[in-house]
């Protein structure tokens, strides 16, 4: 349970959130992200499922793409107002499931496993059918996610760590029967532990498709990643792209 306002993106995690040196916070990612978008955008307006402290939606706005932004977190957003640039972006705080924002668009997207913060299914199909209120005829609704590392769990076992050193250990824990999951860190200081979980559900390509067809979205795109790598067995995750048919 978390009484935040700001949710799991409070002002403790906004304020190292952009000092993170993984993998989606990498120049070559950021930009190859940002590209895809603009291509999909074209002259339209992008909207940003999630905005966070802008770490697309600032690339995505110098690439000349008009773009608004949802999110929950005021702490999240106050980190993205402190960036120069980001008065070009608009900004409505509230659930980006049911959010809406005037305008229609010709893309919008949610990036970074965000779809699992909405941990049921009736608040991802929700996100589904807002997403595809906001599109104009044509216009296309992108999510990026992981799959789950169910290969990684053994008979019996329902725990994967992803981390472990002397100061910090992170594991996922997966209930296969709801697919509910968490990502849980202990972080040791002075010989002291501090626990965090963080709730999600996860979610599978096919279910994703059977979401987009009840919010009219039908498939048109599904890559390993932003440079269009091929989505296969062994991939990790996946870039999707659906889009509102003309008629
Ligand atoms: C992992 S961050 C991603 C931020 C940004 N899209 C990025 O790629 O860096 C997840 C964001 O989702 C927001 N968020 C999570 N659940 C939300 C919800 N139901 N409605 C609005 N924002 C939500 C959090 O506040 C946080 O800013």
């Amino acid at each position: 349970m978390n009484d935040d306002e700001d949710g799991y993106f409070g002002e403790h995690v906004a304020a190292t959130y952009d000092d993170d040196s993984g993998h989606e916070f990498q120049p070559e990612v950021v930009a190859a992200t940002a590209d895809f978008l603009a291509g999909l955008a074209g002259e339209g307006r992008a909207l940003e499922l999630a905005v966070g402290t802008g770490r697309i939606a600032l690339p995505l706005a110098g690439r000349g793409v008009p773009v608004h932004g949802i999110d929950m977190s005021r702490a999240m957003v106050r980190r993205l107002r402190a960036k120069p640039g980001s008065d070009a972006i608009g900004v409505t705080i509230g659930d980006f499931a049911t959010t809406r924002v005037d305008g229609t668009f010709s893309v919008v997207y949610l990036v970074f496993n965000t779809i699992m913060n909405l941990t049921t299914q009736e608040a991802q199909v929700q996100c589904f059918r807002n997403a595809a209120a906001h599109l104009e005829p044509g216009g296309c609704f992108v999510v990026e996610t992981v799959l789950p590392d169910l290969r990684k769990l053994p008979g019996g076992q329902d725990v994967v760590p992803f981390h472990v050193s002397p100061t910090r250990w992170a594991f996922d824990h997966y209930e296969v029967a709801t697919q509910a999951m968490s990502s849980n860190y202990i972080e040791v200081a002075d010989g002291r532990g501090a626990y965090r979980s963080i709730p999600f559900r996860y979610v599978w390509p096919a279910e994703l498709d059977l979401m987009a067809q009840l919010a009219g979205l039908r498939l048109r795109e599904r890559w390993d990643g932003w440079t269009r790598e091929p989505f296969t067995n062994d991939s990790g995750g996946h870039v999707s792209v659906w889009e509102k048919p003309v008629d």
